[in-house]
């Protein structure tokens, strides 16, 4: 994919322009337009939509999988779940419905069907957010998410048997940051992990407000940066009010993408509530420090996603997206 296709005007997708008269496929490539708005780790994209009529595969576009930051595969599964759920949540809008499959193994992640059905009132809320959730990077406010809100958002994710755990004591916090300052430090430690997030630096996909797209890819490939990288996010994790932890039974590919499909819902319902979100993702990464953060939720279940969740004023800018047409194939 060439980078210089990437644009921000993806953010523009105007719903009056959704051709309710024309064929289901018609009507299907114009719904992904909303589907490549979802986050992805490094902003990657790496999606692949293959249509035929009303019925779409979702494939990994392996030249967007990040071998590095994630050789098992989880954020790439859980990067296509936001996507398969952003699409539900815009049929919805237009009145259609989705049927989703997750085969667990195979060349297709999901399997979306597309039809009559779909209840426009069921994610209205959620649907206005989409072109607005981005991930805000920046330190959040000290004041509290309360605790009614936090349950809205882990209402978002049973429909996926994905658990919500929330962080917000001190000393649980403290260790979770140390965990992250330890992680940070043993990724930057990787020459082939800061060149491939050098890349996606240099690339433009992550914009300019992250720490590292203002340092530059030269910095990130060759200098020793994860001490500060750690002390930084160690920071900003200490700081946040809460911190959540999506959790799952199994580490199986179509746990990996529920995981997927409840961040999105939650974030675009944090989106709604003025609630800023950051996953930050080098701790579950690395197996050790997983297991730790396991012990620190005291949970059978194993982590799958974290982020900071808190209050920030003003927005920051989104990040581009290779538009829709450019990431779909027709089916073979
Ligand atoms: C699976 C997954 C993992 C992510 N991990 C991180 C991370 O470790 N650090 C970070 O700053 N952002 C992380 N993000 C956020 C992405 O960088 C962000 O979604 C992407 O740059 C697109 O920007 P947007 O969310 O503002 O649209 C992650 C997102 C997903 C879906």
């Amino acid at each position: 994919m060439d980078p210089a296709g990437m644009t921000t005007d993806v953010w523009g997708v105007d719903a009056d322009e959704f051709p309710a008269g024309g064929p289901v496929d018609e009507q299907v490539r114009f719904l992904l337009r909303y589907a490549v708005l979802a986050p992805s780790s490094h902003n990657a994209q790496p999606w692949e939509f293959a249509v035929d009529g009303g019925a779409v595969e979702v494939r990994a576009a392996e030249d967007r999988w990040l071998r590095a930051a994630d050789p098992g595969r989880r954020e790439l599964h859980v990067s296509l779940g936001c996507a398969v759920e952003t699409l539900r949540v815009a049929a919805r809008h237009f009145g259609l419905g989705c049927r989703v499959e997750t085969p667990a193994d195979g060349s297709v992640v999901a399997r979306v069907e597309v039809g009559p059905g779909g209840n426009p009132e069921r994610d209205e809320s959620l649907f206005a957010e989409i072109p607005e959730r981005y991930t805000d990077h920046r330190p959040f406010r000290q004041s509290p998410v309360p605790k009614d809100v936090t349950d809205e958002l882990r209402d978002e994710a049973t429909e996926f048997d994905v658990d919500l755990r929330i962080v917000r004591e001190a000393r649980p916090k403290q260790t979770v940051a140390a965990l992250q300052a330890t992680a940070d430090r043993q990724r930057m430690d990787s020459p082939a992990y800061r060149r491939e997030l050098g890349r996606w630096i240099g690339n433009g996909a992550l914009g300019d407000s992250w720490l590292f797209a203002r340092v530059g890819q030269a910095v990130v490939t060759h200098l020793d940066i994860g001490g500060r990288e750690g002390r930084k996010n160690s920071a900003l994790i200490e700081s946040a009010p809460a911190v959540g932890v999506l959790t799952t039974a199994t580490d199986d590919r179509p746990a990996q993408v529920a995981v997927g499909r409840a961040y999105q819902r939650l974030a675009l319902a944090a989106s709604a509530a003025n609630l800023a979100v950051h996953p930050m993702s080098q701790i579950l990464e690395l197996p050790e420090q997983r297991e730790s953060l396991q012990s620190v939720l005291e949970t059978d279940h194993l982590p799958q996603h974290l982020f900071r969740l808190g209050y920030v004023k003003g927005r920051q800018d989104h990040t581009p997206r290779w538009p829709a047409e450019s990431v779909t194939v027709d089916a073979d």
